[in-house]
């Protein structure tokens, strides 16, 4: 085989190492079932011959007399013995199923959208599969093992599959929690056998895969186990507080234990080479120096173990040095283009109009899913679906996408009947927010407007960033500020006082200011709060900001100046708030581009107005 080879983009397949040692080891069958079967064939053969054939039949046994009045008694006790023993037995055995690659629907090509990953775990694959080129010609060390990270729902299980299927060895699936038992010990025994069984498929294959799911259910972090090389007492500025991880289970130590030393013992020796071993030993003992037999050192098993997990941050830092899971492919959330590929791949199956087929409605869609997994795209189509079978339709249009995505991120509509004042409280409270958005928000979409109640939100306003960005600036953290503000403000200017509306917008404005303060620098002072790991009195960012009293008027002027900026903005803009506000008190939901023409159109009004009475004054 061809070194280069390794490096390819396509799967190795029969090619490899690995499919060469399974024909090799059917050869081998083939042989040892030809010579047994060949040996007592010859046997049958010459009793035959030498006229006294093999008989076969029951050997005479005669059983007591009475027998038969034990026999009940006989048959409970042994049932009760073996429902006492047998579960003892099963409890340690391994809990991985196995399937066959043509059970698996999931190839490479069903996993869209990942890039840089499915290059990476198809390079994994294939050094896998020509483990002995690699290691023989050019002198690496194969992998033992790779972590699958990332968040829920990226196709980490769906990409393990697709290996299932594609890797042409037995693949051994298991969920961690699987191996949790109730019986002490057993958790231990369980993950044994799990790779014992692991290793006795990759020599009877040539190699093996072992999937274990959420591994961070088994692999969490020791107690004093930390990534950190700083002492306890250091991180809490002195005092001597520690924090504990208390584990009901049968202590995690012992099990990540269990784990670092499996994966050291790909190359322990099978029950035969153990006994063959102890002969050796007992015969080399009556033999001289130089003409004792020679053991041979153990073959390491080849062996693949995945980990998936989206805690990668939890797992014990042991489990992550170089020879354990050494590898971590991180599965992030699809880009714009993967997306595009992802509604490519799903549009493709579902029932949709032609129009959804056009390049522009794609990027759009692509557009709209911004921090979409894979598994919340597929899921907003089958929403689609469900929403143009209600309108009677059988494929889905633009709308019905569109609706989908609102339900699924803003809730669904409930019909409440307000009382006229408090509606149009709710009116001017969003209106305020809108108006605050449009002309404040760089780069911001005004999605929906709207004053229906929607799970626990009387009123809604959703914008969106125009272009997908991963950085924020500090304007435009202020304008998120403001936009937050826009609703108290909007209540304050034309009712005199705000209600308990607000609450929610209060609690987002603190948290970006405090964002601004303690992480990112934008408020006069360069101290991060970041740095301090832990405190006694939280652990997230605005509890550690407010906490500190400089830090906590920082935030209250950050918030104050910001409220104050929104006010003389509302104040100059009252027109427009009260446009949207009669707008919505009449259709009780903007969408998109409604919003905007009600804005320009009120504007546009003013500007006459103002006009008129110039030339009038
Ligand atoms: N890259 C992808 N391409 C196509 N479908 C995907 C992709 N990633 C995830 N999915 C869909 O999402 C579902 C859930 O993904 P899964 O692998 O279970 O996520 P997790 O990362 O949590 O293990 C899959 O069954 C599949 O239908
Ligand atoms: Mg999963």
């Amino acid at each position: 085989m061809d070194v280069r080879m390794l490096g390819q983009a396509e799967v190795l397949g029969t090619l490899g190492d690995v499919a060469h040692d399974r024909e090799r080891h059917r050869r081998r069958r083939i042989t040892h079932v030809a010579v047994v079967l060949g040996l007592v064939t010859t046997w049958f053969y010459w009793r035959l011959l030498s006229g006294n054939p093999a008989r076969f039949g029951w050997p005479n046994v005669s059983l007591p007399e009475g027998f038969q009045d034990y026999l009940p008694g006989l048959i409970l006790v042994l049932l009760l013995g073996s429902s006492l023993i047998i579960p003892l037995f099963v409890a340690g055995r391994s809990p991985h199923v196995q399937y066959r690659p043509s059970e698996i629907p999931v190839t490479f090509n069903d996993v869209v959208g990942l890039g840089m990953v499915r290059d990476e775990v198809v390079k994994t694959l294939n050094l896998f599969l020509a483990y002995k080129t690699f290691r023989d010609r050019m002198g690496g060390n194969p992998r033992k093992a790779i972590l699958f990270e990332g968040p829920p729902g990226t196709g980490k299980t769906y990409m393990a599959k697709a290996m299932a299927r594609e890797a042409g060895v037995p693949f051994l699936f298991v969920s961690a929690s699987a191996f949790q038992s109730m019986y002490y010990g057993q958790t231990n025994r369980k993950i044994r056998s799990f790779f014992k069984k692991l290793r006795a498929a990759a020599r009877r294959e040539g190699g093996a895969i072992g999937f274990i799911e959420e591994i961070d259910a088994i692999a969490g972090a020791r107690s004093g186990m930390r990534s950190s090389p700083m002492p306890d007492s250091l991180r809490h500025g002195g005092a001597a507080l520690s924090v504990e991880r208390s584990d009901s289970r049968e202590g995690i130590s012992g099990v990540v234990n269990e784990l670092l030393i499996q994966m050291q013992s790909f190359d322990q020796p099978t029950a035969g080479a153990r006994v063959k071993g102890a002969l050796f030993d007992l015969v080399n003992r009556f033999l001289p120096e130089g003409h004792q037999f020679e053991k041979r050192p153990p073959v390491a098993s080849n062996i693949l173990v995945i980990g998936a997990t989206n805690r990668a941050a939890d797992l014990d830092p042991a489990l992550l040095r170089p020879g354990r899971f050494d590898r971590s492919i991180h599965f992030d959330l699809p880009s714009r283009s993967g997306r595009r590929e992802i509604i490519d791949y799903y549009l493709e199956k579902k029932a949709h109009v032609p129009e959804l087929d056009k390049d522009e409605r794609r990027d759009q869609l692509a557009a709209m899913t911004f921090a979409y997994s894979p598994v919340m795209i597929e899921h907003l189509f089958d929403e689609a679906l469900v929403w143009s079978l209600r309108g009677g339709r059988e494929a889905m249009e633009w709308d019905d996408v569109q609706q989908a995505k609102f339900t699924e991120e803003i809730g669904l509509k409930q019909p409440v009947e307000y009382t006229e004042d408090e509606k149009r409280t709710i009116a001017t409270h969003e209106a305020g927010h809108a108006v605050v958005a449009y002309l404040n928000g760089i780069g911001r979409k005004l999605e929906v407007l709207s004053i229906i109640k929607r799970a626990d939100a009387l009123g809604l306003l959703a914008h969106s960033e125009t272009e997908e960005r991963f950085t924020r600036t500090r304007t435009e953290l202020i304008a998120s500020i403001q936009i937050s503000f826009g609703g108290m403000t909007a209540e304050e200017l034309f009712f005199g006082e705000s209600g308990t509306g607000p609450g929610s917008d209060l609690a987002a404005a603190t948290r970006i200011a405090a964002q601004m303060v303690g992480a990112y620098g934008m408020a006069g002072s360069l101290v991060s709060f970041e740095a301090i790991e832990s405190s006694p009195v939280s652990q997230g960012i605005v509890g550690k900001v407010l906490a500190d009293d400089e830090g906590r008027r920082a935030v209250d002027r950050l918030l104050d100046q910001a409220k104050e900026d929104v006010r003389k903005l509302l104040d100059e803009n009252r027109h427009l708030v009260i446009a949207l506000r009669d707008q919505l008190l009449v259709r009780e939901e903007l969408v998109g581009d409604e919003i905007t023409d009600v804005l320009l159109q009120a504007a546009e009004a003013e500007r006459f107005d103002r006009i008129e009475r110039a030339g009038r004054g």
